[in-house]
């Protein structure tokens, strides 16, 4: 790895504010409370975990807790939790709410992009339709193990599907809609998925989104998938394509609402996620299932403090790891109401966020840092028009909060009533590891705070040694917890890589990070080759090796530069094949072949042809200099000496291209 990421151990010498959450004895109780169960989390792992597994639906409740083994030498990575007992996550999600006091409490509200498109589903009416479609999976020949992908827009459907799979025993792999057919492609080749549910098309800023033709297209290429279950989502027809096609409407409006749970050890893979590193593919994370809810049950609940009458919305689609642990399977285990919104969050205008948390009188509000500054940049206006006094919660979560935006979030949105939780997770760790908690810390604008029960954090140096105060290094958790991801699908060998050799016997994030005099944790951002755009993981391997499958590209690299919304935006840097000329229309056409490679959010802000790329006499690109070169900075190239030719870089400052609009 060259220097480039380690602007993400940076340290911004900034005033620290505070934003103290209430005083008195109520407070010194609620502290000392809290001191004693993070003690005795870090104390008794063992006990602890098992007393949560109380938190959740046994068909036979374990006697076994966390067990693991971290030998990084012995190249042996492996965890347990609950390892005994047996349980089925949609009983917990479903079956105890609709057979108990909850069978009429609102679990959905679907708000589509048309204010009038709004549908609701009770608890009890989300478990029969679950159990519908559980069994038209099983019609199909889905049985415990298989591989279902989900494709779908944020509509009810998608919840439905993820918990129908889990239903039967099903592994479902949820693929964003807004990934392109060959990456949907190579997902479900990946898993050797048998069964795809997609929709006819979605709908976002009053476009169509039209899923089903990019299924199709990707279907040219996946020879494991038997049946496609397609939702009649809008109007737009769609070919089907006969027998492999079905109307899910069709499929289910005969099915029985009974489909017995399948018994499933807490072991067994609930789901597996696709996410980029920083090598080559995105990788498959492979989720269990006892621990896994259990932790995303137990996270929801205290880090929002949930109430019984919240009505939750986090706006995160269900394609990503926010949208399975807090959208699904932590609120729905908690009982709680969520909303789910289809649509574009300015559309039809800047205040349709803000109009969405008015009409259905939403009181947890939990977002990203890249749409609050979206939000932010809209101005004061648009949220005082509507009635927010409902709201009582805020969070974000995806990339670090820049305390300007957290102000505005804190300000404007929770009229400086509503803590603002900052959650520090990702895909691989399955629920939130670091945060505040509300009405215990005090909160500080840019920091996710403390480190959850039962988690315990170690920031260190590249020599593997503890950094100290205010000094920035490598994330890394040092003991798991319930939720950590098993393995990358068909590649343990890659996890033990990806997670456990950085730094021997410990989990490496690959963030950096730093603790200030009070103790509290400031994530600084990514220290690999990993790049957040607007909250996305993108891999830089994964868009150079999009742009070199071109046939005129030769040579590409990608680097991150900052971004006023998004955080971050990629820059590109190509050069082409001997003999092919560098034209405006060829980088449209290189533009677009990312995007149909892999999907809108990898698609590079700026495109620059380059003779050639700065290079190392040992032939590395030294992508700090294209990164200084593509946000300006030229007055900070640092040491060019080693380059093996130092006249490119002056190449490279006269073509500089400046951003797409
Ligand atoms: O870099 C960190 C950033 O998002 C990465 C994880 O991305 P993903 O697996 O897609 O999951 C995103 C949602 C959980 C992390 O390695 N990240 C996540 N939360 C924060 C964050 N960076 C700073 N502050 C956060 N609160």
């Amino acid at each position: 790895m060259d220097a480039t990421p380690s602007a993400a151990i940076e340290i911004l010498a900034h005033e620290i504010e505070r934003f103290p959450q209430n005083t008195g004895s109520e407070h010194d109780d609620r502290l000392k409370a809290y001191q004693a169960e993070v003690e005795q989390s870090l104390a008794d792992p063992n006990a602890y975990w098992l007393n949560q597994a109380n938190r959740i639906e046994w068909m036979r409740p374990p006697t076994q807790s966390l067990t693991y083994e971290w030998n990084t030498e012995k190249r042996i990575i492996s965890h347990t939790c609950y390892a005994d007992g047996i349980l089925n996550a949609t009983t917990s999600c479903l079956d105890r709410h609709a057979n108990g006091e909850r069978s009429e409490k609102t679990a959905i509200i679907w708000q589509g992009e048309e204010s009038a498109d709004v549908r609701r589903y009770t608890y009890t009416e989300l478990r029969d339709e679950v159990c519908r479609c559980a069994n038209v999976l099983k019609r199909l020949g889905a049985k415990k193990g298989d591989r279902i992908a989900i494709y779908l827009p944020l509509i009810p459907e998608a919840i439905i599907a993820m918990l129908a799979c889990a239903r039967i025993g099903a592994i479902h792999t949820v693929v964003f809609g807004g990934f392109s057919a060959e990456s949907l492609r190579d997902r479900i080749n990946n898993a050797e998925a048998r069964i795809l549910i997609t929709a006819n098309a979605g709908r976002r800023n009053g476009k169509v989104i039209p899923l089903k033709t990019w299924a199709d297209e990707a279907l040219r290429d996946a020879p494991t998938i038997a049946h496609v279950v397609v939702v009649r989502s809008t109007s737009d027809a769609v070919p089907m394509t006969s027998p492999r096609d079905h109307w899910y409407s069709d499929l289910t409006s005969n099915e029985s609402t009974i489909c017995e749970p399948e018994p499933m050890n807490a072991e067994d893979p609930l789901f597996i996620l696709y996410t980029s590193g920083s090598t080559g593919k995105p990788k498959g994370v492979l989720h269990t299932t006892g621990g896994y809810l259990v932790q995303a049950a137990l996270s929801h609940e205290r880090v929002f403090g949930m109430r019984e009458d919240d009505v939750y919305w986090c706006t995160a689609d269900v394609g990503w790891i926010t949208g399975h642990t807090y959208v699904v399977y932590g609120p729905l285990a908690n009982g709680s109401t969520v909303l789910l919104y289809e649509g574009g969050p300015t559309y039809p205008n800047p205040g349709r966020t803000w109009d969405i948390c008015d009409t259905h009188r939403v009181t947890v509000f939990y977002t990203a840092p890249t749409l609050i500054r979206l939000l932010m940049s809209h101005g004061d206006e648009w949220p005082s028009t509507f009635n927010l006094s409902t709201l009582r919660m805020l969070g974000c979560v995806g990339e670090p909060i820049n305390p300007e935006a957290w102000r505005w979030y804190f300000d404007i949105i929770g009229k400086k009533r509503c803590p603002i939780m900052d959650t520090w997770w990702q895909t691989e760790t399955g629920s939130i590891l670091i945060s505040p908690l509300a009405g215990i810390h005090d909160l500080k604008p840019g920091s996710a705070l403390r480190p959850f029960f039962g988690i315990e954090a170690a920031i260190l140096k590249p020599d593997g040694s503890v950094c100290g105060t205010k000094e920035g290094g490598a994330l890394c958790l040092t003991r798991p917890w319930p939720g950590i991801t098993r393995t990358l699908w068909g590649d343990h060998e890659k996890f033990i890589d990806t997670y456990f050799t950085a730094n021997p016997n410990v989990y490496t994030a690959g963030d950096g990070c730093y603790r200030d005099e009070d103790g509290d944790l400031w994530i600084l951002g990514r220290l690999d080759d990993v790049v957040n755009v607007a909250g996305h993981r993108i891999g830089t391997a994964e868009v150079e090796s999009a742009l070199v499958n071109h046939d005129t590209v030769a040579e590409a690299a990608i680097v991150p530069i900052r971004d006023p919304i998004k955080g971050q935006a990629l820059a590109a840097f190509v050069t082409l094949m001997d003999g092919v000329t560098a034209t405006p229309d060829l980088k449209q056409q290189l533009l677009l072949h990312v995007r149909t490679s892999i999907g809108p959010i990898a698609v590079p802000a700026s495109l620059t042809f380059a003779p050639a790329l700065p290079k190392t006499r040992s032939g590395k690109i030294m992508r700090r200099i294209l990164r200084a070169i593509a946000e300006g900075n030229t007055n900070d190239l640092g040491d060019v000496s080693t380059l093996a030719d130092p006249g490119v870089v002056d190449t490279l400052l006269r073509l500089k291209e400046p951003r797409n609009s």
